[in-house]
């Protein structure tokens, strides 16, 4: 079956609160979920998440129909790019991301209440970051706790530039964001615009292949756990000697065996983070 439109949101239909929880975690589990919305009628919740393509919208309903119980009835719906928006606008509101930070949907600018902490303007489109997922906000936790200690910043996974945004406002000068897609790196410029970073380079490409010329003082990558483990020496290559490598994206489940993974004698783990359902740790490069 052919679906019109622009945008294809893959639902998830639950008959309950806290069916929506139990699907959630198990979804969560088996693949990083976007920014999902989950919308709710008196009845019935509804999970959604949503693509650029249609190709991708199937494999995802694929995977979810292999994974999910038999009864749970998962549909695809074409959408305008209007349309989705305005979805978009009705479920994401202003939030306080951490102690120094409140991030702000850009249609809601004007009403920000400057003493709840620094704004950080956001549109999501299709690139994963509002700030939201957990895995955000350890690293925005994390580059947070490293103000001014570091002038370089690297942000390998950079979706909607959210990081990138943070690691800015925290005293960086010199911004790189990679992403894979020129539609999410798009979305990346447009809101850093929105922020006033106007130094950032953004680089379009697969980590495992881009080659760069220099190392950073600071390293996030919010990436999905097997990820980061095959992109490990990519990763550390990076990080300058001394600098401060960020992980996060690591299912609490595989927690350990990341860190098993993921061990080695230039790094030193300084701090864990950990939620209900994700990881993330902070390593400083030794040598
Ligand atoms: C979980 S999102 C993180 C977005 C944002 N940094 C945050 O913390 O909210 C992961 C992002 O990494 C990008 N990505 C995944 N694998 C990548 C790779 N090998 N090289 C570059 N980017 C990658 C995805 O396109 C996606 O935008």
């Amino acid at each position: 079956m052919k679906f019109e439109g622009d945008i294809f949101e893959v639902i998830v239909e639950l008959d309950g609160r806290k069916e929506c929880r139990r699907i959630r975690s198990l979804l969560e589990k088996q693949v990083m979920l976007g920014d999902a919305a989950t919308t709710s009628t008196s009845k019935k919740r509804y999970y959604s998440r949503y693509f650029s393509d249609e190709v991708s919208a199937k494999d995802y309903r694929l995977l979810l129909k292999l994974i999910a119980p038999p009864k749970i009835k998962i549909s695809i719906k074409g959408l305008g790019v209007d349309k989705w928006r305005d979805k978009w606008k009705k479920e994401f509101r202003p939030f306080k991301l951490n102690d120094k930070f409140i991030v702000v949907p850009k249609w809601k600018r004007d009403k920000i209440v400057k003493k709840h902490g620094i704004a950080i303007f956001i549109d999501t489109c299709l690139a994963f970051g509002t700030g939201l997922h957990e895995t955000t906000k350890f690293v925005a936790e994390m580059i947070t706790s490293l103000e001014g200690k570091f002038e370089s910043f690297l942000d390998i996974g950079t979706g909607t530039g959210i990081l990138t945004i943070i690691a800015d406002k925290c005293g960086a000068n010199d911004l790189t964001a990679v992403d894979l897609t020129d539609d999410v790196l798009k979305v990346t410029r447009g809101n850093l615009d929105d922020n006033c970073v106007r130094k950032a380079k953004l680089i379009k490409g697969d980590m495992a292949r881009i080659s760069f010329r220099k190392e950073y003082d600071l390293v996030a990558a919010n990436l999905t756990t097997e990820d980061l483990i095959g992109l490990k020496s990519r990763i550390i290559s990076v990080v300058r000697k001394g600098g401060m490598l960020a992980v996060s994206g690591i299912s609490l489940k595989k927690s350990r065996y990341f860190i098993e993974r993921f061990r080695d004698p230039r790094l030193n783990k300084v701090k864990s983070l950990k939620g209900k359902e994700w990881a993330a740790f902070l390593f400083k490069r030794l040598a």
